[in-house]
């Protein structure tokens, strides 16, 4: 009954803005074909495949001391120690990205592996030769690196000045970022500083289980955030600056983009604000014309500090002058997206809700799962495909005009499960909404499954597997096998649509191709 009202609502909300488009989804589906350029990859993480945790001098980072620590050594009995061994079976990754004619596979470089103390002090010459013969085989397979600097492993030498709190962080991350554009830039035209700032800063110090398991909600989220912002312009203009003219390369930061929609009508201005304070933070700084915190955010967490007897504002000013640094650094949008949330204001009593993303805590809000939604493994991932297109308009109508880049979108199962055809359905379905959306005029230029392989998915361990290629994790060797989807992905690919021949994935199944 109440779900019924919703969805009523709901769809009364949408009609005039999405009557257009529906239709048009309509008349597209027929078509459901790729443009030329569009690029294809997949992404994986250094903590999350590589293992070799302490190999050949690798430094401890914040999630290797916390896997290790009495208190956590129980948690599934997992760790990413030895993950899907990509530091030594990374032959196999290249080769399952070939396999499926992946353009571009997207990877993360592990800090304390090319940094042991975190400092340019010393430089592993082991960590070096893993990513620079990564690069160059995949170049020779036809595959385009795309290299993020940061996805969650900080060295503890940094944390134990404070971390992503401590400002300090803005000059060390861009000494490291420097050091990597030297190695590598000559052959990486791509690069990702940071990955989801918004897990960084908000679920970590929100919820405290995220290393370095801080539980701070008060100041660290948006200090975090701060310095975020900060460190990722300072490694742009590193790169803008010493880099650009040689290598010609683009530079951009990966957030998680949760789209947010209302439970009723009444709730559209606080789902707007919803979006400002979990997008917004992270993405109006570099991207408005503006520059600086979302308005909006910035007024709300002015009364929220007021409110709570702060003198000043919780969310940290910028100076002019850092404005302007950051306003401007990225040359494309790159987002992470896997599914949307519905929200409405708590009700007297009801604690605010603190899922994912959060920020949930200062609006005063609670999230619900779309009405009708179905579920992968993760049931904090609906799956709500619809949501993905709206999410890319609203991008193009906050940020403009701008080049778009899903560097992330996936379903987790679980189980041994080589015929997956939920994922199979996730990615279609998903895929079809960017096709629509760049019917609507959002310039998507590249697609990115996660993931390539299984991996250990932080702390929901190896038993939710997100992977095209599944990972045998009893096996010394960590073999990889393909899952329909890769076959999927890769007729895809192939016909660059997403119907093709049904023949398409028997050929691949048999071997023949
Ligand atoms: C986003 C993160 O970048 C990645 O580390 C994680 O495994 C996936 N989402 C799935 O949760």
């Amino acid at each position: 009954m109440r779900l019924q009202r919703i969805v009523g609502e709901d769809r009364a909300i949408r009609t005039n803005i999405y009557l257009r488009n529906a239709l048009l989804g309509t008349a597209w589906s027929s078509r459901l074909e790729f443009p030329p350029g569009f690029q294809f990859g997949a992404a994986t993480s250094s903590y999350q495949i590589e293992g070799g945790w302490d190999a050949d001098g690798k430094g401890p980072s914040i999630w290797d001391r916390l896997f290790h620590s009495a208190a956590n050594s129980g948690y599934f009995n997992q760790t990413g120690d030895v993950a899907a061994d990509s530091y030594h079976q990374w032959r196999q990754d290249v080769k399952a990205a070939a396999d499926m004619g992946l353009d571009f596979y997207r990877f993360s470089i592990s800090w304390p592996r090319i940094l042991p103390t975190g400092r340019t002090n010393v430089v592993s010459p082991a960590g070096v030769r893993y990513y620079s013969q990564l690069i160059d085989v995949l170049l020779a397979a036809g595959i385009k690196p795309v290299v993020t600097l940061y996805h969650f492993e900080l060295p503890v030498t940094i944390q134990d000045l404070g971390g992503w709190t401590n400002p300090l962080i803005v000059d060390l991350f861009g000494e490291y970022a420097r050091l990597v554009y030297s190695l590598y830039a000559d052959r990486v035209d791509t690069w990702i500083t940071i990955n989801e700032g918004i897990v960084i800063c908000d679920l970590t110090y929100n919820f405290g289980q995220f290393a370095p398991q801080i539980k701070e909600p008060t100041f660290a989220p948006f200090l975090c955030n701060k310095h975020v912002m900060l460190a990722h312009a300072k490694a742009y203009r590193i790169y803008d600056e010493e880099f650009r003219a040689k290598c010609g390369g683009k530079v951009s930061i990966a957030n998680n983009l949760l789209w947010v929609e209302p439970v009723t009508p009444d709730d559209l201005e606080l789902a707007e604000l919803g979006r400002q304070h979990s997008i917004g933070r992270f993405s109006h700084p570099i991207f408005s014309k503006e520059g600086g915190w979302p308005p909006t955010t910035e007024k709300l967490m002015r009364a929220v500090s007021r409110r709570e007897g702060y003198s000043q504002s919780r969310l940290p000013a910028f100076t002019d002058e850092e404005k302007k640094f950051v306003q401007g650094t990225a040359d494309f949008f790159s987002l992470n997206h896997y599914t949307t949330s519905m929200i409405r204001p708590a009700r007297a009593g009801e604690a605010p809700g603190t899922w994912f993303i959060n920020g949930s805590a200062e609006l005063n809000a609670v999230l619900e799962h779309p009405p009708g939604s179905t579920y992968g493994a993760l049931d904090i991932m609906p799956i709500y495909p619809p949501g993905f297109r709206r999410l890319l308009n609203w991008v193009r109508q906050q940020y403009g005009d701008v080049e778009v880049f899903v560097s992330e979108n996936g379903l987790a199962t679980s189980g041994t499960n080589l015929e997956d055809h939920i994922r199979v359905d996730y990615l279609t379905r998903y895929m079809e909404q960017v096709l629509l959306a760049m019917e609507d005029g959002v310039r998507v230029t590249g697609y990115t499954v996660w993931s390539l392989i299984d991996n250990f998915e932080w702390f929901d361990g190896y038993n939710t597997k997100f992977g095209l290629y599944e990972v045998d994790f009893e096996d010394p060797a960590r073999s990889r096998r393909p899952r329909l989807s890769a076959h999927h992905y890769a007729c895809v690919i192939k016909h660059r649509r997403l119907k093709y021949p049904e023949s398409c994935v028997q050929e691949r199944r048999n071997g023949r191709r």
